[in-house]
């Protein structure tokens, strides 16, 4: 199957869409045209996106505006296999956003959606998610009910995760009832210890005493990590763009062709000095707590009705091994950034707040045994971490 055409509207409420154009796959490529009205008094949807009128195009990829509201690994996984047990085949990304539809991440949506299912809100358990992760893993398909490839399918990155709505204790999949918080909770994928999310769980704690900007987390029952999602509040919501996409980088999540530099620039540019000297913060934390799986991904700017963007809440930190034992976002040469080379991007960006950021990250990670030990981290991983964060310490 191949959808051609697509429309994009924008849903910061179910009151409050716009259409923002039309989305085609052509002979030559993707093509992208503004509605009229948009190009009057629309917002730009992303810093390096043109805005003219006419036909746009012809791109090889998905630009990267609309490539932000298809998942990568997990979701991706999820919805190719409710396809293939329907019959389906997805040939083109365009297949994907029209699955998607409403469901989608951030504010843009796709219509006509692919299909027209009247989806139901249902009650769920958190170790229901966990059977239900374990058969589709398996390539068990048969009881792949809608709720849970909707929940399953709209958010990025490798782990598997569900949107869920939270309300008076209760996880609610499908669509988020009225007065319901909209949260992400991820479990282990298949080669993930057990207690990934009590590790994670343990990073965010630390980083939020780092002073870094954390959403709303918790740690739920069966050493679930979850986290409330600043892509919705209430039935708001805000328009999303990772770094990635920004940058049109498509599936690519290693590249040494940018790095740390790169990204603080173009936080700088697009939301502002304040937004930089938080991402200083978050490089050094990545630097010293060993979370190597930095990539391009994990760095993401919102931006509101109003067009103002800003830098999203930190997330996705953990003890972590990058693409050959390197950070993904490289800083200088070194395959173990120092000091000295944080000293020196800081100068050359002028921006303030290394050492107060260094003395407040390593007075964090001094709590990590504690911490780790207190969210259910086996002792032989706090054990193993701490000596690795000591290493890299000593190296820094
Ligand atoms: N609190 C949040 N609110 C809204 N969106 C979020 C939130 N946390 C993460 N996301 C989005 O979901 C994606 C996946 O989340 P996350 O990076 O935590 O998953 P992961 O599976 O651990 O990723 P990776 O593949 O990098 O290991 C992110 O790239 C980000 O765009
Ligand atoms: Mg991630």
């Amino acid at each position: 199957m191949s959808v051609r055409t697509l429309e994009v509207w924008v849903r910061w409420s179910p009151d409050d869409e716009r259409a923002v154009g039309t989305l085609a796959h052509a002979p030559d490529g993707y093509r992208f045209e503004y509605a009229p009205r948009w190009l009057d008094d629309g917002i730009d949807l992303s810093p390096r996106f043109p805005r003219n009128a006419g036909l746009l195009g012809p791109w090889s990829m998905l630009p990267g505006v609309f490539a932000g509201s298809l998942p990568d690994h997990w979701g991706r996984f999820v919805m190719d296999r409710r396809a293939m047990a329907r019959g389906l085949r997805f040939a083109l990304d365009l297949d994907r956003l029209a699955f998607l539809g409403d469901n989608t991440a951030g504010a843009l949506v796709y219509r006509p959606p692919l299909e027209d299912a009247e989806s139901q809100t249902s009650v769920v358990e958190l170790q229901e998610l966990a059977t239900q992760t374990q058969l589709l893993l398996e390539g068990k398909l048969e009881d792949l009910a809608e709720q849970i490839t909707m929940a399953g399918s709209s958010m990025g990155g490798t782990r598997p995760k569900y949107a869920v709505g939270i309300k008076r204790g209760r996880f609610y999949i499908g669509p988020t009832p009225t007065g319901a918080e909209a949260w992400l909770v991820k479990f282990p994928a298949r080669s993930d210890p057990d207690d990934i999310g009590a590790v994670e769980y343990a990073y965010m704690q630390m980083a939020e005493l780092a002073g870094l900007q954390t959403p709303e987390f918790r740690l739920f029952e069966g050493g679930v990590f979850g986290v409330k999602r600043f892509d919705r509040d209430n039935n708001r919501r805000l328009h999303i763009l990772t770094f990635a996409d920004v940058f049109d980088m498509g599936d690519l999540v290693t590249t040494y062709a940018t790095g740390y530099e790169d990204l603080l620039r173009a936080t700088w540019r697009i939301a502002g000095a304040r937004a930089a000297r938080e991402m200083l913060g978050r490089m050094v934390f990545n630097l010293l707590s060993h979370n190597r799986d930095d990539h391009v991904r994990n760095h993401a700017f919102l931006c509101d009705r109003h067009g103002k963007w800003t830098l999203s809440p930190v997330y996705d930190l953990t003890f972590a091994e990058g693409p050959n034992g390197l950070h993904s976002l490289a800083l200088g040469e070194s395959p173990n950034p120092t000091y000295a080379d944080v000293k020196a991007l800081a100068a050359r960006l002028k921006l303030q707040g290394v050492d107060e950021a260094v003395k407040a990250t390593r007075n964090t990670l001094a709590s990590w045994p504690k911490l780790a030990k207190a969210a259910g981290v086996k002792a032989s991983r706090v054990k193993e971490i701490t000596s690795r964060l000591k290493a890299v310490d000593s190296g820094f």
